[in-house]
């Protein structure tokens, strides 16, 4: 039996149109994806609603897997609806109310070339429960770590793609951040400015400005962003699009990192490891503690997702119906 520790409440994985029990999922040694990470894949989440699970915005996560599949040239042996099924189903089968939905899509096992031209493109679907990414002090907020590794560039992909090859940087930069004893890395674009974090975009309030980048500015323009800035403007709270700088980040009155996995999550410190040479630089942001526009839309965000919203059920896409 696999340990399902960090998956709890996984029961069975969505494979190619069938379920298999957790326990039995297999791929084979020598599936291309293993060797050079040319897998597509989704981060999606599920809540508990009033009416039974509700997953958070799953057309688009789907539109976007789609699109990422386009960008690495995989055939996809699935429509968008049958997905979309797929993931609902998912939950469903595995009697969960609330849920992290990781869809896969990966080369499989055929040939080791590079070019994948006997690997079928095969489709997986997890679903588990997963707490706050960040953990608990998410909601006080959080202390970040800028690296001297800056983030692969927009001009060497399709920045709206989610590739697996590319979460590598993602994953070691988190790794380091967390050794050097922070909550999350931050990566600085080939530019010098702010990108984003590992997999969180960045949003910043000045004189009650909300501001965040764009893919220009080599990031993933991310779903929660897209809701942030939406919520925002709704609420009247005036947005901009533009980079951000280091300095913008040091005087900002609060920070947010947006993400389905982190959700909404207030930053407090911002220590700049940048450049070795210098030294590193701390500073605090706002009063050091989640700032008044960042708890607002956290509030909102949380309570559109957990369906207390009736303004914004367009998002939802009920479990059980
Ligand atoms: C690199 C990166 N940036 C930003 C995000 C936030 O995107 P979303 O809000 O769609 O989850 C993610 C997560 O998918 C990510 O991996």
């Amino acid at each position: 039996m696999f340990d399902t520790t960090n998956f709890p409440n996984a029961k069975k994985v969505w494979f190619m149109g069938e379920f298999q029990d957790w326990s039995d999922s297999k791929v084979h040694s020598m599936s291309h994806a293993l060797h050079y990470g040319t897998s597509v894949f989704e981060g999606i989440r599920a809540y508990a609603t009033p009416k039974g699970p509700a997953v958070f915005r799953l057309e688009e996560h789907i539109d976007r897997l789609l699109h990422s599949a386009a960008v690495v040239q995989m055939k996809v042996p699935f429509s968008k609806e049958e997905i979309i099924q797929a993931c609902l189903s998912t939950v469903r089968k595995n009697g969960l109310d609330s849920a992290y939905i990781r869809p896969l899509m990966y080369y499989g096992y055929g040939n080791l070339g590079l070019v994948p031209k006997a690997s079928p493109v095969e489709l997986l679907i997890g679903a588990w429960e997963w707490g706050a990414y960040l953990g608990e002090k998410a909601k006080y907020g959080v202390r970040v770590y800028i690296l001297p590794w800056r983030r692969v560039h927009h001009s060497q992909y399709d920045m709206a793609a989610k590739l697996g090859g590319i979460y590598v940087q993602s994953m070691f930069c988190g790794v380091i951040a967390r050794e050097k004893g922070f909550d999350e890395a931050v990566f600085l674009n080939f530019e010098g400015n702010i990108a984003e974090g590992p997999g969180e975009n960045i949003l910043i309030v000045k004189d009650g400005v909300l501001t965040t980048n764009d893919m220009s500015e080599s990031v993933l323009e991310g779903i929660t962003r897209t809701t942030v800035l939406e919520i925002a403007q709704d609420l009247g709270i005036p947005t901009v699009i533009e980079p951000i700088s280091m300095e913008d980040l040091c005087h900002s009155d609060e920070i947010m990192f947006s993400g389905t996995a982190v959700e909404i999550v207030p930053i407090i410190q911002v220590t700049d490891g940048s450049n070795p040479n210098v030294g590193e630089r701390a500073c605090t942001i706002g009063k050091g503690e989640a700032g008044p526009i960042t708890k607002r839309l956290r509030k909102i965000y949380m309570e559109i997702v957990a369906g207390n919203r009736p303004e914004y059920e367009g998002w939802l896409s009920y479990v059980n119906r």
